[in-house]
């Protein structure tokens, strides 16, 4: 009788495991075969959409998608949006996966147009545009080219550093409001500057990015470990003045996607730096989001996690995309709950797959739906697909396929 019940147990654990497999591997295989097809059908609602431009958007150059527009059409933006460089990136995702030169010559395509950037120093979403188009390009292809403007990308953002506060400034509008306005989000840009001190030896770029993040735990924290969206830096004494929101709910609520930029930005500079308070910060970050109350059972946040009428609150997909990628990699870096953080980041990326996917051949070729831009005040981009909820999607499947298979989840 015993040893029939271990049996069973023995074979009940081995049914169990290949499921646990089949269904990861599923997710991955599925996902990208999705992704094939559907960011074909992209490429004809871009031209449908550009066949269809007032002067004013030609004038501006727009070339990639980023959301729909108001009245349910394709948006394209310019290389200025701070969204230019993840349709790129997703097409490098598909050339990473799939190794088909095709993806590899529409990524080029798509990724040229945002060279200009790596001179616009008005703004320091530059990783966001630079580093998900040309850095997946360079890490993918090593054509020298595209690390000539990484490097001057790089060096284009290290202006907005300043030294006294020890953080980038963000944004250069509301100057009536803010004086030095870092927001959460900025974190995402630091890992530019490390590939940049990769590249270079030139050890500013590490020390910029470092300093930043130091200056971003010690300020934009709360005792709980969720994140304010916006710091604003007194000039002259270089002290926090104001702590606030701009895209979540209110000034003391945690806004979701703000706290995925966070554990994936201090998940990234613990890769880079190794120093133990960033896994520390990107662990606690992950315990908010993972065991956070308002966390709905498909691990797909709403908008925002103190949004006021959870559970009719639009969800934010890009926050899950962006958390299951941080989450991914940190399980490799915490023996203790890396686990916990795959199971996490699972979940998430098989709800996206399963309940959160576009129409094939329709919705403009996105991929996913349910994002949230802002829900703040009247809101914008309000449960609509959101370009960077699919690049960060992909992103996050390609590390769990390396995570399964190599143990790693760097890229
Ligand atoms: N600043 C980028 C975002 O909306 O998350």
């Amino acid at each position: 009788m015993k040893n029939s019940i271990i049996t069973l147990a023995m074979s009940l654990s081995i049914v169990a495991c290949t499921t646990t497999a089949k269904q990861s591997a599923d997710v991955v295989a599925d996902s990208f075969d999705f992704a094939s097809k559907q960011l074909n059908y992209a490429f004809t609602a871009i031209d449908s959409a550009k066949a269809n431009l007032t002067p004013e958007q030609i004038e501006k150059g727009v070339f990639t998608p980023r959301s729909f527009t108001k009245d349910g059409g394709l948006s394209l933006i310019a290389s200025r949006d701070w969204c230019s460089g993840f349709f790129p990136g997703e097409l490098w995702y598909m050339y990473e996966y799939t190794g088909d030169e095709a993806w590899r010559k529409k990524a080029e395509e798509f990724t040229a147009p945002v060279e200009k950037e790596k001179t616009n120093g008005g703004t320091h979403d530059m990783g966001f545009k630079v580093y998900c188009s040309f850095g997946n390009g360079y890490r993918l292809t090593k054509n020298p080219a595209y690390r000539d403007i990484i490097l001057e990308a790089a060096s284009t953002l290290t202006t907005r550093y300043n030294d006294k506060i020890g953080a980038i400034r963000s944004w250069d509008h509301h100057k009536d409001v803010w004086q030095y306005p870092v927001i959460i989000d900025n974190m995402m840009n630091l890992e530019l500057l490390y590939a940049a001190f990769k590249e270079s030896g030139d050890s500013t770029y590490y020390n910029i990015a470092t300093n930043h993040a130091l200056t971003t735990l010690k300020n934009h924290f709360r005792d709980d470990f969720s994140s304010y969206h916006v710091v604003d830096y007194d000039t002259v004494t270089a002290t926090p003045r104001i702590k606030q929101t701009h895209q979540g709910y209110n000034d003391e609520s945690a806004w979701s996607r703000g706290q995925s930029w966070g554990l994936y930005g201090y998940t990234m500079c613990y890769r880079e730096t190794g120093l133990p308070e960033f896994l520390e910060q990107a662990k606690a970050i992950a315990n908010y989001i993972g065991e956070h109350p308002n966390m709905p059972e498909d691990m797909v946040p709403y908008w925002d996690y103190n949004a006021p009428n959870i559970p009719d609150e639009p969800r934010d997909a890009s926050a899950a995309a962006v958390a299951a990628c941080g989450l991914y990699e940190l399980s490799t870096y915490d023996k203790e709950n890396g686990a916990k953080y795959k199971e996490w980041a699972d979940k998430m990326v098989e709800s996206l797959s399963s309940n959160y996917r576009a129409t094939l051949n329709g919705d403009h070729g996105f991929l996913l739906l349910h994002s949230t831009g802002s829900g703040h005040g009247a809101g914008f981009e309000m449960d609509y697909p959101l370009v960077y909820a699919d690049y960060y999607f992909l992103e996050a499947l390609l590390k769990k396929a390396k995570l399964e298979k190599e143990g790693t989840a760097i890229l």
